[in-house]
């Protein structure tokens, strides 16, 4: 696992734009995975800033989302759809026909769940999976005890990821309790990961999936198993790593390593 520290939030999206733009530059029809939740819209911001400034073109990729509540159709405001629309897809050059998120609303989850897990397979894996973390270690919505083999699902969200997310929903009650999300296997099969976590909040969970043991109890530790998983953080998400130094040693500033390693 590639450990990028960097000094604050703004240099971690900007390292982190930098990857994504590098994959798409020498892959201009990759498979991107894309992720949701705040840690993202600076680094859609970003992506779509340098889009107007004409360094990067998303117009032949093909995006595949890791999740969405179930319940909520394409249309609420705090579906992830929405979110994607609003956030990303708006302002860059993405074909909305080659964008795909889990259907939530189909009237069955589970066989809209194999249809996706199908689709993102039809269309060759992915290439660069996207990932933020949750403050109990869940990657996409594979929350603690997931299957580290799991694959596109229905998901029972914990209580404290409904309450870290009830601030885009009116109450606890309506922050949805269920969700389709990509499983851990399926993220673990993309030819690239990068993970994305900023702020103190994420300190202990990034240092559980970094330094912890590998455990299903923090699925996010799964991507110690992966074989170019890449992990940007800032300052603050990075307190609580032991072995700070070493990675400070050998990605100086967040810059690859001499020997790639
Ligand atoms: C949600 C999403 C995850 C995301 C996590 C962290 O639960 N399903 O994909 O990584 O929240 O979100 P934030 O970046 O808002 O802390």
């Amino acid at each position: 696992m590639k450990v990028l520290i960097l000094p604050d939030l703004q240099a971690a999206i900007a390292r982190a734009a930098d990857i994504i733009v590098k994959t798409v530059q020498t892959k201009p029809d990759a498979v991107l995975g894309l992720a949701t939740g705040g840690t993202m819209l600076p680094l859609y911001d970003e992506l779509a800033h340098r889009h107007r400034a004409g360094k990067v073109s998303f117009a032949s990729t093909t995006s595949f989302n890791l999740d969405e509540y179930i319940g909520l159709s394409p249309e609420h405001p705090c579906s992830y759809h929405h979110y994607m629309q609003q956030a990303f897809f708006d302002h860059v050059d993405i074909d909305p026909a080659r964008t795909h998120l889990p259907k939530g609303d189909a009237s069955d989850p589970q066989a809209a769940a194999d249809d996706y897990e199908a689709r993102i397979s039809d269309a060759g894996g992915i290439d660069l999976q996207l990932l933020g973390i949750g403050q109990n270690g869940h990657i996409g919505f594979n929350e603690p005890t997931a299957s580290l083999g799991s694959r596109t699902r229905i998901k029972t969200l914990t209580r404290s990821t409904r309450e870290a997310n009830q601030r885009y929903f009116r109450s606890f009650d309506e922050t949805p309790q269920y969700a389709i999300t990509t499983g851990v296997a399926t993220i673990l099969e993309s030819r690239k990961c990068l993970l994305i976590a900023t702020g103190a909040a994420k300190a202990e969970a990034v240092a559980r999936m970094i330094e912890g043991p590998l455990a299903a109890v923090c699925p996010a530790s799964a991507l110690q198993l992966h074989k170019r998983a890449t992990v940007v953080l800032d300052a603050e998400a990075a307190e609580q790593l032991a072995l700070r130094d070493y990675y400070e040693t050998v990605h100086p500033d967040g810059r690859e390593s001499a020997f790639g390693g």
